[in-house]
């Protein structure tokens, strides 16, 4: 509870955007969601549900992804992305009203029928969709989710008859189906068609279950769709329920000209599922409801308790406040009240829920992102970040991946790039993979050696960061003596050698200190975070020379908590080192050169033609403290100066003008795109991180808000990307469409804005001995509170800041009792008081 003086210094925030004001949508605060009153926005976009277990993407326009387990191998519904936004996208409902001429029809999701409707509303949800349509008489409200736990998706549908006489109305929900393994799909049209089989199993008491499935699952996975009720006639088969040879279209499928479908199975071909559901005559303002089911099993027999459970209205009731209530838990872990509306909204709401979407889906199932083949899994360097913007909330389902992470990780210290999620369980030697350094595998230089690394330099680094915000977020130092394999291709997994956590953790550092190039910098490897600067063998990484420091920083602090002395003074002494070798090394005058390739020769300096100065070179050497005193201030303000636009910190300047072969991935870009001079987000929490290090609360908030997506709401012609989550890139000043957003929700920027937000801002983090409360604000503000949950505790968190200041705890006082330090100790239970005093 706050006090009646803490209320005085956290003035009432001002309102995001007005409702009024909005072109495309706007935030409702108080239900957590963002509503978009029109289905022609900018570009697609869309919600998760469920989870990596069973869920995926639905869009604002009723196109749904699923997939369980893994969406390359095991994917269910045939969504193609990159059709225009108008088609059919592997589900809709279909809507059909009867009257003297005939049927007509329409979509509550406007796609595909694009029939025109008296109202439009999709509600993006805390893992849910639900849509509220008009049209013809009839108020249709749609509500899509995945139970959680379960492996069923859910789509409620409720129409109700507002024109005043009664309406013969029918409810036509269709899905389409893909081949499990999703690249087979598009690239096979011989085996895929040939494999596909639909099958009816009709009930006595006129329900319907369709079951499909690629012929060699059938006794391992059937997918099934089913609704609560009767369902008079299905089709399963694309061409005959489209009709006309498919010279019917989704937009107008011939069959609904009938008042039956065709009960086409389908042996073979294009499976899909349509149910004709009679809701019959509605009269006026009475209500039809009937919910369906996209599933998948084992079997039929296994899924028959879920179709029941689920056939029952109550239960589906039960299961979206069941998920209401995971929501409200989950997000009651930090909730903060800051004088800045879009601040709150993001933190308390969007923000973690973009954590949670990425922890489960890393970078492997987006819009952008398409999970086929095995181009991409789950990523280690992206996964080790992800989990930490969810510790603090999930830490021990956060620790489930972790461990995962900690198993494609070699014996020689460094780590897979990616793993499948299902390969894995498989567990067969062959379940990661090295990532885009395989296409380089067969080039050689001038003496017939390999020119370029098979791994990657930064890697197996995140993974110590991962595992010190675990231990500091739980105490359950027993973590590190658990013993997990490395990873050692083509050995199944009891082959494999074995290694606590702390020996993982150990040889992780290991490896980078004995990869050192010329100047005793960490060797970049294939590539560094920056995957499209790819040098030949011998290049050095500044950033992952600070990603090192870092990781030596965690692992001093382990061994401390630890109490293991000897170890604290050896990572000491490798700190020491290496900061020193950057330091007499890495200075190109007014900023820090960002890589130096095989033979000396700088990136990122000032003599550079492009590419003169990159984001990350000066924002990691100070979070590492490797940059220190004048030369860290000054790369700060030099970024500021160079790289800062009103759409974000740009990655590096300037751009390349033409591919470069010597410099590949990175000039492949024009300039002003992704790594080469765009806005690459991902880099922009860094930057306020550092500033906060720097005790320039002003300019971190700065940084903070100008890519705050909930504050681009009005110029959405601009940005035309999700305003409720975060993108990974926005084009920057050097491409004519500057400030478009475009890859949105599975970024690195959720993460670590998150932390950037609530550990440095707000400045309240976990550590081995308690929560440091060390806020770093804009000085404008007088206080804020927060609320934040922390080993079984609640802590109360009241800031004032009567003087203005960025930085600095002058007082700290935990349940009336003032304290030495800006910890709160761990209390395990209970609700406490925390009043901190800036000064
Ligand atoms: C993409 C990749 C990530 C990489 C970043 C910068 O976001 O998923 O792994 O660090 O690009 O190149």
């Amino acid at each position: 509870m706050a006090t009646k003086q803490s209320k005085k210094s956290a003035p009432k925030a001002k309102k995001v955007a007005a409702k009024s004001a909005a072109k495309y949508g706007y935030f409702d605060d108080a239900k957590k969601e963002y509503v978009l009153t029109t289905p022609a926005t900018p570009i697609k976009w869309c919600n998760y549900v469920g989870t990596l277990n069973f869920g995926g993407i639905v869009d604002t326009t009723g196109g749904t992804l699923v997939c369980k387990g893994d969406p390359a191998l095991n994917r269910i519904t045939k969504y193609i992305a990159q059709m225009p936004c108008s088609d059919f996208k592997a589900s809709t409902v279909y809507i059909r009203v009867k009257d003297a001429k005939g049927y007509k029809i329409f979509s509550p999701f406007y796609v595909p029928t694009l029939t025109k409707l008296d109202k439009w509303e999709c509600h993006v949800g805390l893992s849910y969709m639900r849509w509220n349509a008009e049209a013809m008489g009839l108020k249709v409200q749609v509500t899509i989710f995945v139970p959680t736990g379960s492996n069923t998706l859910l789509q409620d549908i409720q129409v109700t008859n507002v024109s005043g006489a009664s309406k013969e109305v029918d409810i036509i929900p269709v899905y389409e189906f893909s081949h499990f393994e999703a690249e087979k799909q598009l690239t096979n049209a011989d085996w895929v068609p040939q494999t596909m089989t639909l099958k009816a199993h009709p009930e006595k008491d006129g329900c319907l279950v369709l079951e499909q499935y690629a012929y060699m699952k059938r006794d391992f996975a059937v997918n099934y769709v089913t609704a609560n009720g009767k369902v008079s006639s299905f089709d399963g088969d694309r061409r005959v329920f489209l009709g006309h040879n498919e010279m019917g279209s989704w937009a107008n499928p011939l069959s609904l000209q009938n008042k039956e479908l065709n009960n086409s199975e389908c042996d073979r071909g294009d499976n899909i599922a349509a149910l004709m559901i009679h809701a019959g005559k509605i009269a006026a303002k009475k209500t039809f409801r009937t919910c369906t089911q996209l599933g998948q099993e084992q079997s039929l027999k296994v899924a028959a308790k879920a179709i029941k459970k689920y056939r029952d209205l109550k239960n589906v009731d039960k299961a979206f406040d069941e998920l209401a209530k995971f929501w409200e838990n989950y997000l009651s872990t930090i909730q903060v009240n800051t004088p800045d509306a879009a601040f709150n909204s993001m933190v308390n709401v969007h923000n973690p829920r973009q954590c949670h979407t990425t922890k489960n889906w890393s970078r492997y199932l987006s819009l952008y992102q398409l999970g086929y083949g095995t181009s991409r899994g789950i990523g280690y360097r992206d996964s080790s970040q992800d989990l930490m913007g969810v510790m603090s909330h999930m830490p021990e389902e956060a620790l489930v991946l972790t461990k995962n992470l900690l198993s494609v990780q070699r014996p020689e210290g460094n780590a897979m790039h990616q793993y499948a999620p299902l390969a894995l369980e498989e567990d067969n030697g062959n379940e990661a993979n090295a990532g885009d350094s395989r296409e380089k595998k067969g080039v050689l230089d001038e003496n017939g050696n390999p020119a370029y690394a098979d791994w990657y330099g930064d890697d197996h680094l995140w993974i110590v960061l991962t595992v010190a915000n675990y231990l500091r977020e739980t105490g359950k130092m027993e973590l590190l003596n658990e013993e997990i394999p490395f990873y050692e291709a083509g050995k199944k997994r009891a082959q494999r050698e074995k290694g606590t956590v702390l020996e993982h953790l150990k040889r992780s550092l290991k490896f980078s200190r004995e990869h050192l190039g010329k100047h005793g910098l960490p060797l970049l490897g294939f590539a560094d975070w920056n995957d499209c600067m790819n040098l030949p063998l011998g290049a050095e990484s500044t950033f992952n020379t600070a990603l090192y420091a870092k990781a030596l920083l965690e692992m001093m602090g382990i061994e401390e908590a630890l109490g293991d002395k000897e170890a604290v003074e050896m990572y000491k002494g490798w700190y020491e080192d290496v900061k020193k070798a950057f330091n007499d090394s890495a200075w190109d005058g007014k900023w820090w050169t960002r890589w130096f390739d095989k033979d000396g020769n700088g990136y990122g300096v000032s003599s550079a033609k492009y590419g003169k100065i990159y984001c990350n070179g000066q924002s990691w050497p100070v979070i590492s403290g490797i940059a220190f005193g004048d030369r860290a201030v000054q790369g700060m303000d030099s970024l500021n100066k160079l790289l800062n636009t009103k759409y974000g910190v740009k990655s590096s300047t300037p751009g390349y003008r033409g591919f470069e072969p010597a410099v590949g991935g990175i000039s492949t870009y024009p300039p002003g795109a992704k790594e080469n001079g765009g806005i690459f987000l991902h880099t922009n929490p860094w930057v306020m991180i550092a500033e906060t290090i720097l005790g320039r609360g002003d300019k971190a908030f700065e940084y903070y808000c100008q890519i705050n997506p909930a504050s681009k709401n009005g110029i959405l012609d601009i940005f035309e990307s999700e305003p409720y989550c975060y993108p990974q890139n926005i084009l920057g000043d050097e491409h004519k469409q500057f400030g478009m957003g475009r890859n949105a929700w599975l970024s690195g920027t959720s993460s670590w804005t998150y932390q950037a937000a609530t550990q440095f801002i707000i400045g309240i983090r976990a550590s081995f001995d308690g929560l440091v409360v060390d806020p770093c604000i804009p000085s404008a503000w007088a206080g804020f509170e927060a609320t934040r949950k922390f080993r079984g505790a609640t802590y109360q968190i009241t800031v004032k800041n009567p003087n203005h200041v960025c930085k600095g705890v002058a007082k700290m006082v935990v349940d009336g009792q003032e304290i030495d330090s800006n910890v709160a100790p761990v209390f395990t239970k209970g609700i406490h008081k925390v009043e901190v005093t800036l000064g």
